[in-house]
């Protein structure tokens, strides 16, 4: 009888602390998530925050932004005061290799702090970028297909950060804001950029159209294929594609940039125009003004 007593209290005792120990680990577990959830709303309203308070930014003279400016072969930064003129040398790395995201967030990183002070970051991108997430990276990884590189960057670098196509960045740091402009990059890939009176067409990806013989502007006239077929035979094909944009875009000037263009040596119609590859980071003064 005492026996069977006993059972029955030890058994009650056992239920009470198996309960006791499984509401302790459910208020932990639960405690964990409410801290996270509450770092990742945090962070978002800290970003909403940011883009909300763009304009106050800008209207500030003193205002220095960190313009980046992402390729194939190397990641450039350069510090602008609030006119767009250098602040601070302009700063590479080899694009890591693999490119993949974080490595790049964090060569970006390392380049920001030998840079100096900043507000805010202008970053161009050599992919199709819409709302700061990156959608193609033909020449960097698959890896950066959906990836959204103004919220890492923001969160990674603590300042609000805009994200547009490279060779749209270009555009901007390069335009006259005057009839149709178009501008293409000759460097890792092909860039393309358009622009009616001075508004951005954004994302063209001339680069990826077919040209000739079967192939895009890319895969004819991209670096692989330079170091390829030499200057000459690159030289000769580019004549033939000022032709080919023109038939097409019927643009008022064409402008050419990127690290290849330094190798042009045809003769260029008047409305042609080379221009320094130092625009692909200027254009992060006028990328605080875009109106999307
Ligand atoms: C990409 C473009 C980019 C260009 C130059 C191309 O492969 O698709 O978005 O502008 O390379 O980097």
């Amino acid at each position: 009888m005492l026996d069977s007593w006993w059972t029955i209290v030890s058994l009650w005792w056992l239920m009470i602390v198996s309960l006791w120990i499984i509401v302790i680990i459910w208020w932990l577990i639960r405690g964990s998530l409410v801290i996270s959830q509450d770092l990742t709303t945090k962070l978002i309203i800290q970003e909403k925050k940011f883009r909300g308070t763009e304009k106050m930014i800008e209207a500030d003279a003193s205002t220095r932004t960190l313009s980046v400016d992402i390729g194939g072969s190397g990641v450039k930064v350069m510090i602008l005061d609030s006119s767009g003129n250098p602040l601070s040398e302009r700063l590479r790395v080899d694009t890591p290799q693999p490119p993949l995201p974080e490595a790049i967030l964090n060569a970006i990183a390392q380049l920001a702090l030998s840079a100096g002070e900043f507000e805010r970051v202008s970053v161009g991108f050599p992919g199709v970028v819409r709302n700061g997430v990156t959608e193609t990276a033909v020449n960097l990884h698959p890896d950066w297909i959906g990836f959204d590189l103004a919220r890492e960057l923001l969160q990674q670098l603590q300042k609000p950060v805009r994200v547009i196509n490279d060779a749209d960045m270009q555009g901007l740091g390069t335009i006259a804001g005057i009839g149709v402009e178009l501008v293409i990059t000759l460097g890792t890939g092909f860039g393309s950029a358009l622009f009616v009176d001075g508004k951005l067409v954004p994302n063209l990806e001339m680069g990826h159209h077919r040209f000739r013989k079967g192939e895009t502007y890319e895969q004819q006239l991209g670096r692989f294929t330079l170091e390829k077929i030499g200057e000459q035979k690159w030289n000769q094909r580019l004549e033939k594609a000022v032709l080919s944009l023109h038939s097409l875009f019927n643009y008022d000037f064409l402008y050419i940039g990127g690290g290849e263009a330094k190798l042009i040596n045809i003769e260029l119609p008047a409305n042609v125009k080379i221009v320094s590859n130092l625009n692909g980071l200027l254009g992060g003064i006028n990328l605080w003004s875009l109106t999307t």
